[in-house]
């Protein structure tokens, strides 16, 4: 596949399962290939992984269906449970976070930039992010991309070890393929890419 055939094959995709069409060591493998890879900024890498697979990632949604019972009304759940379930069914789910001591080390060594380090880290997470997403999408595993942080913060920290100065950053919830969504409308590209050229 070209790079533009498999950025075009990346979809939030909901209807996942928990047979994937590789080896979980491939996808672990892959996973870490695009995390060495992927560029941050000032070389920071910041940004760190906990990959949650099969009980691990069940274990997950049931802290995200815990938490959100109390912060959601009764007569409402059902289909907040609806998509928990969703998500449960999936193969795993990555956690992200960034490693706040980093960030706060880089704004005092570099102080004319301090207040562009978090931007910086969120740029280089969003990188992180959607090279796993486009990595995933061309070994055929379907992706979505979750954000019940700050919520369940606390919860995940506990439950797998996670340090206290790493930040939640997102959850992509990953597995087969059970179905692809409908296409989405898109702007055409010429309203948003203005090119300036000589030639
Ligand atoms: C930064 C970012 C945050 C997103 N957050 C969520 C989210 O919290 N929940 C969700 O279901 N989809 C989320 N999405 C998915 C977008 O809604 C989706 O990518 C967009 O509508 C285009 O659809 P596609 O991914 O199928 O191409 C997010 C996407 C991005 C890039």
């Amino acid at each position: 596949m070209s790079y533009i055939d498999i950025i075009k094959s990346r979809r939030s995709i909901y209807d996942l399962n928990d047979q994937l069409p590789i080896s979980e060591k491939v996808v672990i493998n892959t996973i870490k290939h695009v995390i060495v890879e992927s560029p941050t900024a000032f070389n920071m890498q910041s940004s760190h992984l906990v990959v949650l697979m099969n009980d691990d990632h069940s274990k997950l949604w049931q802290i995200v269906t815990d938490t959100l019972k109390k912060e959601v009304a009764e007569d409402k759940f059902a289909s907040t449970q609806a998509k928990m379930d969703m998500f449960s069914k999936a193969k795993g789910t990555i956690l992200f976070f960034d490693d706040r001591h980093v960030i706060d080390q880089l704004k005092k060594d570099f102080p004319l930039y301090k207040d562009q380090f978090d931007m910086f880290a969120d740029h280089s997470m969003g990188l992180l992010q959607g090279n796993i997403w486009n990595a995933l999408a061309e070994l055929k595993i379907g992706a979505s991309l979750q954000h019940y942080n700050p919520l369940i913060d606390d919860e995940v920290k506990k439950q797998w070890n996670v340090p206290e100065y790493y930040h939640l950053t997102a959850q992509m919830v990953f597995g087969g393929i059970g179905s692809i969504p409908e296409p989405k409308e898109k702007l055409d590209a010429d309203e948003r890419v203005i090119v300036y050229s000589n030639v």
